[in-house]
């Protein structure tokens, strides 16, 4: 069975990971082994929602880094997927900060060779404009992690503009798949 590293930061959309991406992962095959950042897991525990994920998935929902004499908690993973990616955690992976489990375990990702790192940046336009944002990407994709960007993922919008799109959630599922797949 595959299983998929599903890494979620504090961006919108990541209150509905369960029901949008790891219960349809789980139907098409995936063992899915989810790390939270700090901040997403904030979000998500009132909610009930990590009791909820590791309900799903039958594996620990991870949020804090594990104690040195605890065990991994999550088995090897097959590919990465990173959504939704907020403008920090992609600036922080971009720069190799690990100061968080989440940022830990896809820094080691990035320096895993054939390891397919796929990440949805689910950003707005400010976020584009910052001079740092380019710089940022274009180390991530020389670094072979595939990046979900473009109208087709996401169409950039204001940061308070009216209407929010939908999350494509089953096409960044299908990215997931097809970089697994095309791994040598
Ligand atoms: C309600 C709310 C929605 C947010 N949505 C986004 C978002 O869609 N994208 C983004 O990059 N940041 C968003 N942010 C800002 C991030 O949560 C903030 O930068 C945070 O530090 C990210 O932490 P993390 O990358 O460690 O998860 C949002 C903040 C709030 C309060």
């Amino acid at each position: 069975m595959r299983t998929l590293g599903l890494i979620g930061s504090a961006a919108g959309g990541v209150e509905r990971i369960r029901p949008a991406l790891i219960e349809p992962a789980i139907a098409r095959g995936w063992r899915v082994a989810v790390t939270l950042t700090p901040t997403a897991g904030g979000w998500l525990r009132p909610l009930g929602e990590i009791e909820r994920i590791e309900q799903v998935t039958d594996l620990p929902c991870r949020v804090e880094p594990r104690q040195p004499t605890d065990a991994r908690p999550h088995p090897p993973i097959d590919c990465y997927l990173v959504c939704p990616a907020s403008a920090n955690t992609v600036a922080k992976l971009a720069l190799g900060l690990a100061d968080n489990q989440a940022l830990t375990t896809l820094g080691e990702a990035i320096g895993t060779p054939e390891m397919p790192v796929v990440v949805f940046p689910k950003i707005n336009v400010t976020h584009v404009r910052h001079p740092a944002w380019r710089s940022h990407t274009e180390t991530l994709a020389t670094a072979g992690v595939q990046l979900l960007t473009g109208d087709d993922y996401w169409p950039l919008q204001g940061p308070r503009s009216g209407q929010t799109p939908e999350i494509p959630w089953s096409k960044i599922l299908e990215a997931a798949e097809a970089a697994t797949t095309q791994r040598p």
